[in-house]
């Protein structure tokens, strides 16, 4: 798969700020894969995504565009984009129609909005001032907005952030469609949920630097335990035992437990993302 967008050595300090926020990360992203740049609040992760969508320049380090310099990249570059910002950003007093019908003026490119607004279910509220939608309609109106030029590469910033479950299905399925029509992906969140259902590959921001970067099945396989929970009745009780899995054929006190005992039930315990998240947060580089 070609690269898409390459980061080498990425340092940045706010203007005026005394420590440094990205600390010298390296990454590539691959043409039509979701990449997940995940990390705990404050980590940098909105930094980054402004910083590859050129609203923060004055970066050190190299960023590369399929091989061409974001530095030397024109005005040109936002239409081969699309960008969902963490916050929701919208003209309150125009309607959500009159907003997209300006965002969209903005580029070469068009799509037909109204089948868009369909399928995040706001048709219905087109004509609403945006001031007087929820927080989810918002998110959603801002997703839409991120479509609008149709983009090779979107970049989302916690894009299911406040949404009902239906909602975030929807938009995430859009997402997997994305990918599927060849489009790129480089998203930041906190749900571990989206990470699994999304992401081809993650890398964990920590205090600037980069912690890990690997598959979610990779990660699962080096942070992850292998046991078994074997939940088992005694005197009228239900009780809990935990076995390593390894030689668990071998293991006495596990197959005396089977014979033995009324057996309830049996878990593998698998190391959630969640479980991962906090480990690799925790690490303190
Ligand atoms: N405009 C700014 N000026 C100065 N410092 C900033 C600015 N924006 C963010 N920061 C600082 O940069 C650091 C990283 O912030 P950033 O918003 O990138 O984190 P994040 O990983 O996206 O966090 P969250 O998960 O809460 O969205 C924080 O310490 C924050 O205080
Ligand atoms: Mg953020």
């Amino acid at each position: 798969m070609e690269t898409a967008f390459s980061v080498i050595d990425l340092e940045f300090t706010y203007p005026k700020a005394k420590n440094q926020v990205i600390n010298g990360i390296s990454f590539d992203v691959c043409e039509g894969e979701i990449f997940g740049l995940l990390g705990p609040s404050g980590a940098g992760k909105s930094t980054v995504q402004k910083i590859l969508t050129k609203l923060l320049t004055d970066y050190d380090g190299r960023i590369s565009y399929f091989g061409e310099d974001l530095k030397s990249l024109s005005k040109e570059f936002y239409e081969y984009i699309g960008v969902g910002f963490e916050l929701p950003v919208s003209f309150g007093k125009l309607t959500a129609i009159e907003n997209l019908k300006f965002f969209s003026s903005l580029y070469k490119n068009q799509v037909d909005y109204n089948e868009l607004l369909k399928r995040v279910d706001l048709y219905s509220d087109r004509n609403k001032k945006v001031c007087e939608f929820s927080k989810g309609m918002k998110m959603r109106l801002n997703f839409v907005r991120a479509l609008l030029n149709n983009p090779k590469i979107l970049f989302l910033d916690e894009v299911t952030n406040g949404l009902d479950p239906k909602n975030s299905k929807i938009i995430k399925d859009m997402i997997l469609e994305f990918k599927e029509n060849g489009g790129t992906v480089f998203l930041t969140t906190h749900l571990m949920g989206d990470v699994e259902q999304l992401c081809d590959r993650v890398a964990f921001l920590v205090d600037g630097r980069i912690a890990e970067i690997s598959t979610p099945r990779e990660l699962k396989q080096k942070y992850g335990r292998r046991e078994l929970i074997v939940e088992y009745k005694e005197d009228k009780n239900i009780k809990s035992q935990t076995f390593d899995m390894n030689k668990l054929g071998d293991n006495q006190s596990f197959l005396t437990l089977l014979k033995e005992k009324h057996i309830e039930t049996l878990h593998s315990g698998e190391t959630s993302l969640e479980d991962i998240f906090i480990i690799v947060a925790g690490m303190g580089l």
